[in-house]
């Protein structure tokens, strides 16, 4: 392994070394931080165009992980065929080491073809629209994008569209909506199901994301650009693609990760992979990106996914020998994730953020390390520093 370069991204602005290049392994490191978001409190006049909301005292949460260790839904947009989806948990794992690590279970399973669907519901933006919140969560029909009154599984060899999303949650429903209820605070009369949790745990995926075969138009919002993400489980449930940013606790940080994303029309073949957490940056929209990228194969069936182990790395991949046994055992795992030649890695440190816990839950202490975080220079200069330095290791 040589080392190549640094590159250090920080706040508002991101200088890269190099042109980005084809990976078949992404990895991040020193995953997991201290930190907190502000989970909504209240959704008043939903339906209305003077809908607002207001959002609660901070929620802090803290470990490898952090806050994908949290419960998350899992979302697609097309041009995308499903063929498989599985959800693992592991009591322990960690990359690169067989003798420490457990098994992985499998907890959650779709497969296309036998029209199997243990733990998934599979959910879509097709309900109640509102001027600020966006169309409200449903069931999804079979076919991913319609509206249905009762929970369908995705016919196998559906194609989604371009813009076209459905996304998977587990089949536990939630509680009632609500202030420190396990599902929180949610738009009234939707599928409410929990999503995944846990630090430990890994989605497969078998998918194909086909060239999209309509033409352009500025109708698209994300023309021929597929993706599969991860969103803080709160998110969908409030608004996806609120107007108010209070409507979601996106913005304040509860987290999202994309695991395979094309982010734009130029680079339509390369999937990127991307944190959209606080961890030493500013600019949640950007977030943190890796300079390296998975190919988008247009014209065959690919496999893969992510790991998240518990001491924080973070592995997206993708191999043709991605099984989706009930258990994958650590040498499995291990064997395919280290399969991979040093030119065929791509690894990124997240920064180590100093934050401290408060000593209280009170209002006062989270908001003023809250306010810290967003606006304070120093921190950012401190945060350049230590920041995000992504290895290229050829
Ligand atoms: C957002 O929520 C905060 C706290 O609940 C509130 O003070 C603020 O007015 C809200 N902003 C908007 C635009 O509604
Ligand atoms: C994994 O999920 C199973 C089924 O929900 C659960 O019984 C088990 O406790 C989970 N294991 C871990 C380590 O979270
Ligand atoms: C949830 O999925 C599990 C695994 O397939 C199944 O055993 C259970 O009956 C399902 N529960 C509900 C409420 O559908
Ligand atoms: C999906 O199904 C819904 C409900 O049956 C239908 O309205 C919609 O047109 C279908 N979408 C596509 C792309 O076929
Ligand atoms: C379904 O998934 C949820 C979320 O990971 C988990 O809590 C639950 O135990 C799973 N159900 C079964 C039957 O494994
Ligand atoms: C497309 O996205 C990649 C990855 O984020 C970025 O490096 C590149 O600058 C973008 N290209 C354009 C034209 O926006
Ligand atoms: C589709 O059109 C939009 C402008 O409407 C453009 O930004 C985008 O790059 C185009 N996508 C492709 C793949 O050509
Ligand atoms: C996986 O197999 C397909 C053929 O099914 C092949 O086209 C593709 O290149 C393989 N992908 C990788 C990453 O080896
Ligand atoms: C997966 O299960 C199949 C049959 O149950 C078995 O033949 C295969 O060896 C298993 N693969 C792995 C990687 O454990
Ligand atoms: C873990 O086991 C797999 C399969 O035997 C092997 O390929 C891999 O090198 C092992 N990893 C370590 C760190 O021992
Ligand atoms: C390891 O990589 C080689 C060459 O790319 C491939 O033939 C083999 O199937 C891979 N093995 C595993 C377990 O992924
Ligand atoms: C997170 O906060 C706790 C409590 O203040 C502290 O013990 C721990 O070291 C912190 N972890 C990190 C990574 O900063």
């Amino acid at each position: 392994m040589l080392f190549q370069g640094i590159v250090l991204a920080t706040a508002g602005f991101c200088q890269l070394a190099a042109a980005a290049q084809a990976f078949q392994k992404v990895e991040f490191t020193n995953v997991g931080f201290n930190g907190s978001f502000t989970p909504v409190k209240s959704i008043k006049n939903p339906d209305k165009d003077s809908c607002s909301c207001t959002v609660d005292d901070a929620e802090w949460f803290t470990g490898s992980n952090a806050p994908i260790s949290a419960g998350v839904s899992v979302h697609f947009r097309g041009p995308l065929t499903l063929h498989k989806f599985a959800f693992y948990n592991s009591s322990e794992f960690s990359i690169g080491d067989n003798r420490t690590s457990a098994d992985w279970n499998r907890v959650a399973y779709y497969d296309a073809s036998s029209q199997t669907a243990d733990n998934v519901t599979f959910l879509t933006n097709a309900g109640t629209d509102s001027p600020v919140l966006g169309k409200a969560l449903t069931f999804a029909t079979s076919n991913g994008t319609g509206a249905s009154s009762s929970a369908s599984v995705l016919a196998e060899n559906t194609l989604l569209s371009s813009d076209d999303e459905f996304s998977i949650f587990s089949n536990i429903t939630c509680p009632k909506s609500g202030t420190g209820k396990s599902c929180g605070v949610y738009r009234s009369g939707i599928t409410a199901y929990h999503g995944f949790s846990g630090v430990t745990k890994m989605f497969l995926f078998e998918f194909e994301m086909p060239t999209e075969t309509q033409s352009n138009s500025s109708s698209f919002s994300y023309y021929d650009m597929p993706a599969i993400w991860l969103l803080n489980e709160h998110i969908p449930r409030t608004s996806q693609y609120p107007t108010d940013a209070n409507c979601s606790c996106w913005a304040s940080g509860c987290g999202e990760f994309d695991i395979f994303e094309v982010m734009n029309g130029t680079e339509r073949n390369h999937l990127y992979s991307t944190f959209h957490t606080f961890q030493g940056i500013e600019d949640l929209g950007t977030g943190i990106q890796a300079s390296g990228y998975i190919s988008r194969d247009t014209s065959s069936t690919m496999k893969g996914g992510v790991v998240f182990d518990s001491q924080g790395n973070t592995v997206v991949f993708v191999s043709n020998s991605t099984t989706f046994n009930e258990t994958i055992t650590p040498e499995t795992l291990n064997g395919l994730v280290e399969n991979f030649s040093s030119d065929e890695s791509y690894s990124t440190q997240l920064a180590s953020i100093s934050a401290t816990l408060p000593s209280t839950t009170s209002k006062s202490n989270a908001f003023s390390l809250f306010e810290k975080r967003a606006g304070n220079l120093w921190f950012y200069f401190f945060t350049f520093i230590t920041s995000v330095a992504h290895t290229l290791l050829i």
